[in-house]
């Protein structure tokens, strides 16, 4: 049987870090990986530009049930050491927005960089090598069964990510591995994903389909302010993306559409202001013209020709409500077929947050996304894999 110090299960961003950092302290590795390259997930990740990380990363940033589990790990692997490896392999790269740091070229540079990482500290990668069974034995080493044959390891790795995008290599193995050892596995659900509509709301986002602004989203008291995007199939854009993360089945979302300004107080002015001005007209200067179209029919089709002066302040004052605090109840959301990340997963509870260790089985580690901790959009979950990765790779 082929022995390793370390098996990693899982070519990603969270098993390759470990994997080389590991290396470098002179252990044997092997990374087994079942799809047919590594890092597929960084290869289309940020349009195939890859969102490596971000310029303000913050324990905020993530959710968890556990919201301080993820401190100690991005603290001693911050963004900074990232960029410092990014630097070193001359991989050009600009902040696009909000801190986000994407690589001018390709997302290949940044899988080149760990591959050539890897190579360079001995590290064995098995592509088309899928896991099948792992069982600890009584020299505290793990015998671990795969469509390649057998191996053996004194500490275990799961790195398998969490179930997104499945053609990517989205797989329960992390899970179920986690409560074949005794690990509570906290329910998942996809995260960072468009939502979906029913009924009135389809006809509204058919019609508005491709139409993007700024605007504030909000669910369960979180608030973010980026672009949205009506889609034939709902709402999507960035601030949608990152609310998901944040709503349950049944809850309604509210979008500020006028997040700068008190609706109420702006239209009382104008309506002394430009008392011939039609609201239609008003909000086209603020508002896609597309949007405002179809606010109208919902909002005031009967005053559709009335100019502010003609409008009772209550009815302005409902339409002012509306502008600040639109509530939509999405249908759903597309789920796992085109979610950025899994939310849940191995409880924190079980791990040591300095190294990742199981606390019920000696040698067996958990990292990147399969643990029960989820970042924001904009590239806080590979900060997430590089940093949970370096814990583990330290130690195992
Ligand atoms: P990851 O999923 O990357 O790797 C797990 C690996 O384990 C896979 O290669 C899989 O094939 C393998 N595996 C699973 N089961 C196995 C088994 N039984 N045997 C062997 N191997 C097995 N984040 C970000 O910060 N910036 C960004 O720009 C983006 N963009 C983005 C785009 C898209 C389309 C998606 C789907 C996701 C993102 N993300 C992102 C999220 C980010 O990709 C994600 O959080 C990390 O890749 C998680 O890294 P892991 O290494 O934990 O899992």
């Amino acid at each position: 049987m082929n022995k390793y110090d370390v098996i990693v299960i899982g070519a990603g961003a969270a098993g390759l870090m470990c994997a080389i950092i590991a290396g470098q302290r002179g252990r044997s590795v092997l990374v087994v990986e079942r799809a047919n390259k590594v890092g597929k997930k960084i290869l289309m990740s940020g349009g195939g530009r890859c969102n490596f990380t971000n310029l303000y990363v913050e324990p905020s940033n993530y959710l968890s049930t556990n919201p301080h589990f993820c401190k100690s790990a991005l603290s001693r692997f911050t963004q900074w050491d990232f960029i410092d490896w990014v630097n070193r392999h001359g991989i050009a790269h600009h902040e696009k927005t909000l801190g986000q740091l994407f690589c001018d070229g390709s997302s290949k540079q940044i899988v080149a960089m760990l591959l050539a990482e890897s190579e360079a500290v001995g590290v064995e990668i098995r592509t088309h090598c899928d896991l099948q069974k792992v069982t600890a034995e009584d020299d505290g080493g793990f015998n671990v069964q795969t469509n390649q044959g057998q191996y053996h390891s004194t500490s275990l790795v799961v790195a398998s990510g969490g179930l997104s995008i499945p053609t990517l290599g989205g797989s329960g193995m992390g899970y179920q591995l986690a409560e074949q050892f005794g690990h509570q596995v906290l329910p998942q659900r996809a995260g960072l994903v468009p939502f979906t509509v029913t009924d009135q709301l389809t006809t509204l986002c058919t019609e508005l389909s491709g139409v993007s602004l700024e605007a504030a989203v909000s669910c369960n008291n979180e608030q973010f302010r980026e672009s949205i995007l009506f889609t034939h199939r709902g709402l999507s854009g960035p601030a949608m993306l990152q609310i998901s993360s944040y709503w349950q089945p049944g809850d309604s979302i509210v979008i500020d559409l006028l997040p700068d300004c008190d609706a109420a107080q702006w239209l009382a002015e104008q309506k002394q202001q430009q008392p011939k001005v039609l609201l239609r007209s008003l909000l086209g200067k603020y508002l896609p013209k597309r949007l405002v179209q179809q606010l109208q029919q919902l909002w005031w089709p009967q005053r559709v020709n009335s100019p502010l002066a003609e409008w009772p302040s209550e009815a302005l004052l409902q339409v002012a409500k509306q502008l600040n605090h639109w509530s939509l109840k999405p249908a759903g959301t597309e789920g796992y077929r085109t979610a950025e990340v899994t939310l849940g997963g191995v409880n924190t509870d079980g791990l040591s947050s300095k190294t990742m260790e199981s606390k019920q089985q000696p040698g067996l580690y958990f990292i990147g996304e399969v643990v029960d901790v989820t970042g924001h959009l904009g590239g806080f979950n590979f900060q997430w894999a590089w940093a949970s990765g370096y814990a583990a790779g330290q130690v195992v």
